[in-house]
């Protein structure tokens, strides 16, 4: 099975109108580009009403550990984001299934909305097995980039964390190589790692990469003032 088909063989259905309008929003990258304004701030007040902490996953497909991290936090708010929709309706099933009310999935390129987290509004992101480098023409879907670091810096409220797993040595030196460009960011040490990401719940990849016996590797960047 090819790395990224998961998504796709889902068997799922969109959400019904009442828990898309709980749970789903959708922003078309052509939206985002020529009238981002339309679209509230990707924060707390702007897509909760409330000024909680907020939690981005990046890339969060079936949304699981979203999930898990909204049922753990229940006065944080979490955004799951994926560019794909069909591993977001599942997301959304899980979500109401278990009587969430701290958490939206979004679809949308990562890589656009950005730009609509306002200043300082995360308390964390996390960016767990991003799709590889496989070509060097899709360099630009990367992302782990230095577009991704840079905004980091500006999203991430001062001690926040971008928390980042994968199975790709090549993402996680590239991942070393952009720090110097981003000093704001720092490498926690694994002594200091937080709980939440592998020991709350291990996603589909990452029970799959495991199971083949795949080194996974880990690094926790804190937001220094
Ligand atoms: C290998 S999956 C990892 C899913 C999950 N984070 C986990 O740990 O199991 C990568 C996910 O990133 C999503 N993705 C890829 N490019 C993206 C982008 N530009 N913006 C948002 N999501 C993206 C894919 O659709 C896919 O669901």
């Amino acid at each position: 099975m090819g790395r990224g088909r998961y998504p796709a063989r889902l068997k799922v259905a969109p959400p019904p109108p009442e828990l898309a309008g709980r749970y789903f929003l959708s922003w078309t990258a052509r939206d985002l580009y020529a009238a981002p304004e339309q679209f509230p701030p990707a924060s707390s007040p702007g897509l909760f009403g409330n000024d909680w902490p907020l939690e981005l996953d990046i890339g969060c497909a079936t949304g699981e550990l979203a999930c898990a991290i909204a049922a753990l936090r229940p006065t944080t708010n979490v955004l799951g984001l994926d560019i794909v929709a069909k591993p977001l309706w599942r997301a959304v099933e899980t979500a109401a299934a278990r009587g969430l009310t701290n958490i939206k999935f979004l679809q949308a390129d990562a890589r656009l909305v950005y730009r609509k987290v306002p200043d300082g509004a995360l308390q964390a992101a996390y960016l767990h097995f991003p799709a590889p480098l496989l070509r060097n023409r899709q360099r630009k879907q990367l992302l782990i980039s230095p577009e991704l670091l840079a905004q980091m810096e500006r999203c991430l409220a001062p001690g926040g964390i971008l928390s980042v797993l994968t199975d790709q040595e090549a993402l996680y030196a590239e991942l070393h190589a952009l720090l110097p460009a981003a000093p704001r960011l720092r490498l926690t040490p694994p002594d200091e790692w937080s709980a939440t990401t592998t020991e709350l719940v291990k996603s589909h990849y990452h029970r799959r990469w495991e199971a083949r016996g795949r080194q996974i590797w880990r690094a926790e960047l804190r937001r220094v003032v």
